[in-house]
């Protein structure tokens, strides 16, 4: 069967313009085996994707395959309204001793968008009932420039990418809107754009600080942005000034979280203590759809009350924690604890900064960003002015055409190249990953 005339002809592709999808020659992806996926056709790439953000221990990996199987003969589905499972209770009771000692509280869903979705639900509907409702004027959240946090429409009205958000806007409810440091396209060094972000933050705070909510951030990076990190000391500062105002500190962590910035959660960094945080993506180990919001328990104690009071949380979805996917899941925790992914995360992750300073000596590569496994190589048209290339010029799309023909899968941001292989990621193959990556920038741009 010709796999891919048939997708041509009924399958609609997220993020994708299906004028190029038809006329492209596209992959199928038969089978993965550890960072490798295999196509219909028997070609191999490096999955430097990591299947969007996900993957901790390679596909296909046989101690997560058998958790599956497992729970499989037990059980593969039942709802959590109004019934639990042993597998839910015990990834929460996991979750909650892995991250910050503010949070005592996990809410499942099942994917980033609806963690997000949840978290501003959650911290919306904290000030209409924290204090006997003393603080009802507290409806409205500060974003970030740039900021991404996912494809639901609550989620998108938190968002700051015009290219996906913009065209909703008469759909989205208004947010204020600080900007999120981007050292390399400020006027000035890092610490002055932080310090400017910090004020610009300050002041959205300053004029409106009793009608706030939450602050809403993806903690130390960017993701969907193209990898922007922010300086050091920026986050410690927030949360700081956050206090100082009285909102919540809602953390998008569904990217960062689970290893990829070389802590176990991005927040760890500079101890940040948030009110509300996002976890999804990585959770399982990039197996299953699974997702959580945990709160603290200043949160968690607005919503209790007499039924009669009707102070519910009254959100919940058929396949909230899911039981296949509460065992990969817990799964996933135990190997990364027994493999030291962190271990490895943080090697590969001085590996990777070594040769990309070679990339440095290419003459369109503008910026190179790295965290643990989160790196983002920015493409400008002129190194000297920082010029962008155009959105036309396809310069990402075309690197990562290129890169096939070096066995490597990459999906671009935009003029930036991004590399998420999998954390467990070898020696090896994270040389032959970057060797590939540099070859495709160069032979593209030069
Ligand atoms: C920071 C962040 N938040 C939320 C989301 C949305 O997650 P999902 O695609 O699982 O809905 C993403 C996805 O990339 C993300 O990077």
């Amino acid at each position: 069967m010709d796999y891919k005339q048939l997708d041509k002809k009924y399958v609609w592709h997220p993020f994708t313009q299906m004028k190029d999808w038809i006329d492209d020659d596209i992959i199928a992806v038969d089978k993965g085996e550890g960072v490798w996926l295999y196509d219909t056709e028997g070609n191999r790439y490096i999955d430097a994707v990591g299947s969007l953000w996900v993957n901790v221990h390679g596909h296909a990996n046989p101690e997560l395959n058998d958790a599956i199987i497992e729970q499989l003969r037990k059980i593969s589905h039942t709802t959590f309204l109004g019934l639990t499972h042993p597998l839910a209770v015990q990834l929460a009771e996991q979750l909650i001793s892995m991250t910050h000692p503010n949070l005592k509280k996990v809410f499942y869903s099942d994917n980033g968008s609806t963690a997000m979705e949840i978290a501003l639900k959650m911290a919306y509907q904290y000030w209409q009932q924290a204090d006997g409702g003393k603080h009802k004027s507290r409806t409205k959240f500060i974003t970030f420039s740039n900021a991404y946090h996912g494809d639901t429409i609550g989620s998108v009205s938190l968002g700051g990418i015009d290219l996906f958000h913009k065209i909703y806007k008469p759909l989205l409810f208004d947010c204020y809107n600080a900007p999120y440091p981007y050292p390399y396209r400020f006027d000035g060094d890092e610490n002055a754009c932080k310090e400017y972000c910090l004020n610009e933050l300050r002041k959205i705070l300053e004029n409106y600080g009793d009608t706030i909510a939450a602050v809403v951030i993806e903690p130390e990076v960017q993701g969907a942005s193209g990898m922007i990190m922010t300086p050091k000391g920026f986050m410690k500062e927030l949360k700081h000034i956050v206090k100082q105002y009285g909102a919540l500190l809602v953390v998008d962590e569904v990217a960062t979280g689970f290893g990829r910035t070389g802590k176990m959660f991005a927040s760890e960094i500079e101890n940040i203590a948030p009110d509300i945080m996002s976890v999804a993506k990585s959770i399982t180990g990039g197996y299953l759809p699974l997702s959580a919001t945990l709160a603290s328990d200043k949160v968690y104690e607005a919503f209790l009350g007499d039924y009669a009071q009707q102070k519910t949380f009254f959100h919940g979805h058929t396949y909230t924690a899911n039981p296949l996917g509460c065992a990969v899941s817990l799964k996933n925790l135990e190997l990364m604890r027994k493999n030291n992914i962190l271990g490895n995360v943080a090697e590969r992750a001085k590996q990777a900064d070594c040769v990309l300073n070679e990339f440095k000596k290419l003459s369109h590569v503008g910026d190179i960003r790295q965290k643990g496994l989160m790196i983002g190589i920015e493409l400008v048209k002129d190194k000297q002015t920082k010029k962008p290339y155009l959105w036309a010029d396809r310069i990402g799309g075309k690197v990562v055409k290129e890169a096939r023909n070096h066995e490597i899968i990459i999906r671009p941001l935009g003029n930036v190249i991004v590399l998420m292989p999998p954390l467990c990621i070898s020696e090896q193959e994270l040389e032959r990953l970057l060797r590939g990556t540099y070859e495709s920038i160069k032979k593209v741009t030069e």
